[in-house]
């Protein structure tokens, strides 16, 4: 086959692809606050950090204030149309706003996440939402309290799509090193991307070898319930929500976009209410040293979708990105990244393809 030229690059391609304009477009941008984020169920912490009556978390939904307040007997989310905001604290500081909260429908679901959505009228619980993708870890997740020991969080200049594409293909896992290193065996090839309702997918487990890797040890005696030891679980929430079990550790990820080019990921780390503090030690040794801002692996991701920010921001041309790779479903099959767009098109009501008529 000749070298491919420009010409090439941009015209139609044969098989499944998206245009790049959705990363970049700033009107795009604001209809996905309105269609998307406006909507859906948003995960916004979790129960462990509101374990007191008072105690509440703030946060930004659709580029509204939202505010989750432990009441004392559950939790409730609310919008903050006033125009005071209080950082997360305890409920003396907030009292004085509360003629200013309008409810939301809040509930607690999925290993203790405090989910809130916009919408006033939702036609779906958060189970009817999830639609079965916590199914593979519910048993791990749902058997002993959790508690959020590890936050952290990163402004990074990219789409929030494009944190959401980092966790569902995983070609760039040869990006890396700690990947490289413990995760090729036959059994990472053969794991399946599971597509479920509503544009989310679970990625099947496979064991770590956490051995091969200097410095690190074997993780299977501080498992999560009912994990066969080493397993690693992933699930992936349309639009942008991001659940890890790796073996000892559970990590989620939430996005919140703050602009085509920009979004906040805010980084959570979980263990089990129950540990003892040498458990607790250990399990946040290794959380971070594959997680923490400083550890092996999500600061790889980081500078991925950094890269893929500056070659996609604003006015930059638009480029068509395939997404036909079709393996049997198995690993990098691109069928997560399929499914996710499909769902994207269906709120926004035009194709990722081509989303020109709705763009600036
Ligand atoms: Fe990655």
């Amino acid at each position: 086959m000749p070298p491919r030229n420009h010409k090439d690059w941009t015209k139609e391609p044969r098989v499944e692809y998206i245009n790049s304009l959705i990363y970049s477009d700033h009107s795009l941008y604001e209809q996905e606050q309105e269609n998307i984020f406006s909507k859906v169920w948003v995960p916004i912490c979790h129960k462990s950090e509101l374990s007191e009556a008072g105690k509440f978390k703030t946060t930004s939904v659709a580029g509204k204030l939202v505010i989750a307040i432990n009441n004392g007997d559950y939790i409730q989310g609310y919008i903050n149309t006033g125009k005071y905001t209080t950082p997360s604290g305890s409920m003396s500081r907030v009292e004085f706003l509360m003629e200013d909260f309008v409810k939301l429908h809040t509930e607690v679901k999925h290993g203790g996440m405090v989910w809130v959505t916009l919408d006033p009228n939702p036609t779906q619980s958060v189970d009817e939402w999830t639609g079965g993708a916590f199914d593979c870890i519910a048993a791990a997740i749902d058997t002993e309290e959790m508690e959020v020991f590890h936050y952290h969080k990163a402004v990074i200049d990219t789409n929030y799509k494009l944190w959401h594409d980092t966790n569902s293909e995983f070609y760039h896992d040869f990006m890396h090193y700690f990947n490289r290193v413990s995760g090729f065996n036959d059994e990472y090839f053969a794991r399946k991307n599971i597509p479920f309702d509503n544009g989310h997918v679970n990625v099947s487990s496979f064991t770590v070898n956490y051995e091969e890797y200097d410095g690190f040890e074997d993780r299977g005696e501080l498992s999560f319930p009912n994990l066969p030891p080493n397993q690693w679980y992933m699930v992936d929430l349309f639009p942008g929500y991001n659940f890890n079990l790796r073996g000892s550790a559970y990590r989620s990820d939430s996005v919140t976009p703050l602009g085509p080019n920009k979004v906040l990921i805010e980084f959570r780390g979980y263990g089990l209410m129950k540990d003892t503090p040498e458990e607790r030690q250990t399990r946040i040794k290794h959380h971070n040293s594959i997680w923490g801002p400083f550890g092996r692996n999500l600061h790889e991701d980081l500078i991925g979708v950094a890269g893929q920010g500056t070659t996609m921001r604003e006015g930059t041309e638009p480029r068509n990105i395939l997404h036909g790779r079709h393996e049997n479903g198995t690993i990098h099959d691109e069928v997560g990244m399929r499914h996710y767009y499909a769902e994207w098109s269906k709120w926004m009501g035009v194709e990722a393809s081509s989303p020109k008529s709705l763009a600036a």
